[in-house]
């Protein structure tokens, strides 16, 4: 025992801290009773309507458009009018000055936007505020930046626009994946309609406000809203030209069978069963950290949640055991509370699933931990739970569970832990945690995910490309390569000589 450990043997971290509560003020944001579709740079009232509420507390925030196919099809019109008229034409530079604007505005606007974030969808107001609203503000920085660069992006080929780009999105990050989606596609000189998820659709609409505030032209960027009905709507319409949806491996599948012979672009970011590998070198004390933040982290409702650890058995329970003492500090409870670590499960729905996928671990075999904490009576939630003596054939250690759930595994050798960690559907991302570099170029050369973190977990940035293979889905969002799914750069043959 090290001297440290003899310390912790002492002295336990107590099991209740005792924090004194910091909302957040929540009247920054001003609601409406009542949101419609924004449409060709105008709000458009909604022919029908549904609640959208609060997961922490249940309450209603507003009224909400449930899309009809007429008000899809009204939307795309209003996109593909503004491409033909103007947009696709505009001098490169000028539209990269819409973007800078617009990322500017998210700036100003961050705690507005932050706040509104964490009490629709329910996750802490620490990340909304520190990760989600930062990285939305610097991926249109980003793409505001390539926008007068395609011909440099891709040289010696003739990158245009494709036309108009439908979106889907869903409900872990609202804004966040809004700025993955518009910032590309407008770079490049596309013009889009949206739909945010529908239990999340008021940073969205929020960000109509900002559109306006930019003197975006109308039509260029068109938000519906509404559930997988209107989504549908979205993918049939003949005028839309591109597809990107981000959500469920079974809807991605469906909208690609959809679109199967359509000539319609399609790119896909479905979900993930990610390993977090630990090898018996590691730091563990970092490592523990990286554990915590890779299954934890939004309340695991994160497609590339490292939610399969799996843990050189030498080292086996000392890992669990620091994990478990983390675990017990862990403050779940209020979103807008700053001190919160755990918020609110998202939906109903998403609880239903996680309290299934939980129910079939323990009567698999599996042993389940959840440290002591008192969740609150009204909203959904979840305690952190880990799982240890899982199997690989358990459904917790193969299904998406999209919750804060781990399931721990043991390995041997750096092969066995390819092995394993590659034994899954999806290839989304990966963890490596090892002293040793020449370990983790092994290990990313191996495996099959399009994300390998090495001695850090969930660190994001827009310059860098994200994305999967095998039912992870297909493209990448990010980066240089984020810009091709919207640009048609066959115009390549025209410049040979
Ligand atoms: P979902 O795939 O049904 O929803 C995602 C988006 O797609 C939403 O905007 C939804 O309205 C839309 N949609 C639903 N059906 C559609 C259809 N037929 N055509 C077009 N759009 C449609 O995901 P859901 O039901 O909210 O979550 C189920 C599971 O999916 C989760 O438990 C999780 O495992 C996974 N998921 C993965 C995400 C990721 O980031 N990869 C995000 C959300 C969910
Ligand atoms: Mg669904």
């Amino acid at each position: 025992m090290t001297e440290l450990e003899r310390k912790h043997e002492r002295a336990p971290v107590p099991s209740e801290w005792t924090y004194a509560s910091a909302p957040e003020a929540r009247d920054i944001v001003t609601l409406q009773e009542r949101y419609g579709h924004y449409v060709g740079g105008e709000w458009v009232e909604p022919r029908e309507t549904y609640t959208t509420i609060s997961p922490a507390s249940e309450e209603p925030l507003a009224e909400v458009g449930q899309a009809t196919p007429e008000e899809v099809t009204a939307a795309v019109a209003a996109a593909r009018d503004a491409f033909e008229n103007g947009w696709s034409d505009i001098s490169p530079a000028e539209r990269a000055k819409y973007l800078f604007r617009i990322a500017r505005i998210l700036q100003e606007r961050s705690h507005e936007f932050a706040v509104l974030e964490s009490l629709n969808g329910g996750k802490p107001i620490k990340e909304s505020r520190d990760v989600d609203l930062p990285l939305s503000a610097a991926h249109f920085f980003y793409y505001a930046g390539w926008a007068d660069k395609l011909e440099y992006a891709f040289p010696n080929r003739r990158p245009r626009p494709i036309g108009v780009a439908g979106q889907i999105i869903p409900w872990n990050f609202p804004l966040l994946m809004l700025a993955w989606k518009i910032a590309p596609a407008l770079a490049a000189g596309n013009t889009v309609v949206l739909k945010p998820a529908e239990t999340t659709p008021l940073s969205a609409l929020l960000f109509c406000d900002v559109l306006r505030q930019a003197e975006l032209p109308p039509g260029v960027v068109n938000i519906v809203t509404g559930d997988g009905r209107t989504g549908a709507e979205i993918v049939k319409a003949e005028s839309v030209d591109k597809i990107a949806f981000t959500g469920s491996t079974e809807v991605g599948k469906a909208i690609q069978r959809e679109l199967a012979g359509t000539g319609k672009k399609l790119t896909l970011e479905l979900g993930g069963k990610a390993a977090n590998i630990i090898f018996d070198d590691a730091a563990l004390d970092q490592a523990v950290e990286g554990i915590i933040n890779g299954i934890y982290f939004n309340q695991g409702h994160v497609c590339c949640a490292g939610s399969r650890l799996l843990v050189q058995e030498s080292i086996y329970e000392p890992v669990v055991e620091k994990l478990k003492r983390r675990l017990t500090t862990l403050r779940v409870g209020d979103p807008l509370d700053k001190n919160t670590d755990v918020g609110a499960i998202n939906s109903k729905q998403q609880l239903d699933k996680i309290q299934e996928l939980v129910a079939t671990g323990e009567e698999e075999g599996a042993e389940i931990y959840q440290p002591p904490c008192r969740l609150p009576e009204k909203g959904y939630w979840f305690a952190p739970t880990v799982f240890t003596n899982v199997a690989q054939s358990y459904r917790i250690a193969q299904e998406e569970i999209f919750g804060p759930v781990l399931s721990i595994l043991t390995f041997r050798t750096p092969e066995e832990a390819v092995e394993k960690a590659n034994n899954t559907p999806y290839g989304l991302s990966a963890g490596v945690w090892t002293e040793k570099g020449s370990r983790i170029l092994w290990m990313a050369e191996r495996l099959r995910a399009g994300v390998v973190w090495a001695n850090t977990y969930n660190r994001f940035d827009p310059s860098s490309p994200f994305g999967g293979y095998k039912e992870s889905g297909f493209g990448r969002e990010g980066g240089r390569h984020g810009l091709e799914p919207y640009l048609d750069l066959d115009g390549s043959q025209a410049l040979s000589p």
